[in-house]
């Protein structure tokens, strides 16, 4: 490791380094760090210490600057050795290099600062996510999703209300370290909602607000990946499709009045995680060029034990959660056949609120079957204004709750 890392190798990076030189001082302090651990580790192959560097007990911004500052350093180191220009170092087989199936080489990704002289500032540290619920695989979308992650692809998922399609969005994002901007799209969302207008900033200088797309291409530039999630990306109009595309293809950049070209730099990586619901009203197919630009899935219905871990996720007796999940199979089954109000959605958001509800009223020394009976008045019962539907799903509620006979 020593020939690897050491302080002449450290300063020749630094030197071939554009950068300013408070980054340079933060540069030096993560590579010092990692020749001091990697000495502590001599013995092991390269990959396996710098993936235990990386394991730390670090926040997610700071493992993502630790993985973008390593990559860069040996990215260099290996690219002068090839040159000649540095005493060629034997590097340890890393478990990696023993496989049979040769890695593509990733290209080289120098990570650039946003340069804010003609932006109005924006604080990117807004864009990570520090903290999510888990997220469980109800198939093998998660699977999939990372594949077109790390293939460079796009993922399009779609599927009823509150099967998870958002949280996946997020989950990735926290699992990946990955910045991510989410956008709530609809039929208002414009080009300068996306791309950003002019403005003024505090001193009264006339600069550009970058919108959400450009945000998320001067993240992806800083920190090498950036999730897009266009969350019901079905609402958007065609147009406004249209000025995603070069993002999600090759083309890689555009040109952006008043303020110059935004491109993606190489080897950064927009990664565009869409979400659809087929059902909810004022949607429409992908334009065809940009479903032809994304992977797709669906999820379809969530098997009990998987409901049953999303639900245990508030202290509520398990009974009571089977009972829950009885309830709602049993309404929904009311609503195909319109009986009951099919528009009303009754999934596992409402479920959960209903749970967090009883928790609460729990926990506050509420008798717990008081607490159940209006949380599920709020949540199921009157989310339907008719009144001959609410009697129905009182019926239901107390033919699985109490052991009535429910025809
Ligand atoms: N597979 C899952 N794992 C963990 N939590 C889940 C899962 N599926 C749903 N949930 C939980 O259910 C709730 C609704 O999920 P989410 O908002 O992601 O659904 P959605 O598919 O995006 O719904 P919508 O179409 O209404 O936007 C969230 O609280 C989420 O944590
Ligand atoms: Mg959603």
């Amino acid at each position: 490791m020593q020939n690897i890392i050491n302080a002449t190798k450290i300063n020749t990076f630094l030197d071939s380094k554009n950068i300013l030189s408070e980054t340079k001082d933060v540069y030096r302090s993560v590579l010092e760090n990692l020749e001091v651990f990697a000495n502590n580790f001599e013995e092991k192959p390269l990959g396996e210490i710098l993936s235990l560097f990386l394991n730390q007990d670090l926040k997610p911004k700071a493992r993502i600057m630790y993985n973008s500052v390593a990559s860069q350093y040996l990215n260099y180191i290996d690219k002068i050795e090839k040159m000649g220009n540095i005493e060629p170092t034997v590097k340890p087989a890393s478990p990696i290099e023993q496989k049979t199936h040769e890695p593509k080489q990733k290209p080289v990704f120098i990570g650039q600062e946003i340069d804010f002289s003609k932006l109005i500032k924006f604080d990117d540290s807004a864009f990570f996510v520090n903290k999510c619920e888990p997220y469980h695989a109800i198939g093998d979308e998660v699977e999939k999703a990372e594949l077109a992650l790390l293939s460079g692809r796009h993922f399009c998922i779609r599927g009823k209300a509150g099967t998870g399609k958002t949280s996946l969005g997020v989950y990735l994002a926290n699992k990946h370290n990955m910045p991510v901007v989410k956008i709530a799209c609809n039929d208002g969302v414009k080009d300068y909602h996306l791309i950003g207008s002019k403005s003024v900033d505090e001193n009264d200088q006339v600069k550009h607000e970058a919108g959400l797309l450009m945000q998320a291409v001067l993240l992806a530039n800083k920190y090498g990946k950036c999730e897009v999630i266009l969350d019901e990306a079905n609402t958007l109009k065609s147009t406004t499709m249209k000025v995603l595309n070069p993002f999600m293809d090759e083309t890689r950049f555009i040109n952006v009045n008043g303020y110059g070209k935004l491109e993606l730099i190489e080897g950064a990586q927009l990664f565009f995680y869409l979400t659809m619901n087929l059902n909810y009203a004022g949607t429409n197919d992908l334009n065809t060029e940009f479903k032809g630009r994304t992977t797709m899935t669906e999820i379809k219905n969530i098997p009990r034990e998987m409901q049953k871990a999303i639900l245990s996720r508030y202290n509520v007796r398990s009974d009571i959660i089977d009972k829950i999940i009885d309830m709602t199979e049993k309404i929904n089954y009311q609503q195909s056949i319109n009986e009951i109000d099919p528009l009303t959605v009754f999934s596992t958001r409402e479920q959960l609120t209903a749970l967090s509800m009883i928790e609460a009223g729990i926990d506050s020394g509420m008798d717990e079957k008081k607490a159940v009976k209006l949380a599920l008045s709020v949540n199921f019962t009157e989310k339907v204004y008719e009144e001959k539907q609410q009697r129905q799903i009182e019926r239901i509620i107390s033919g699985v709750f109490e052991g009535n006979r429910y025809e």
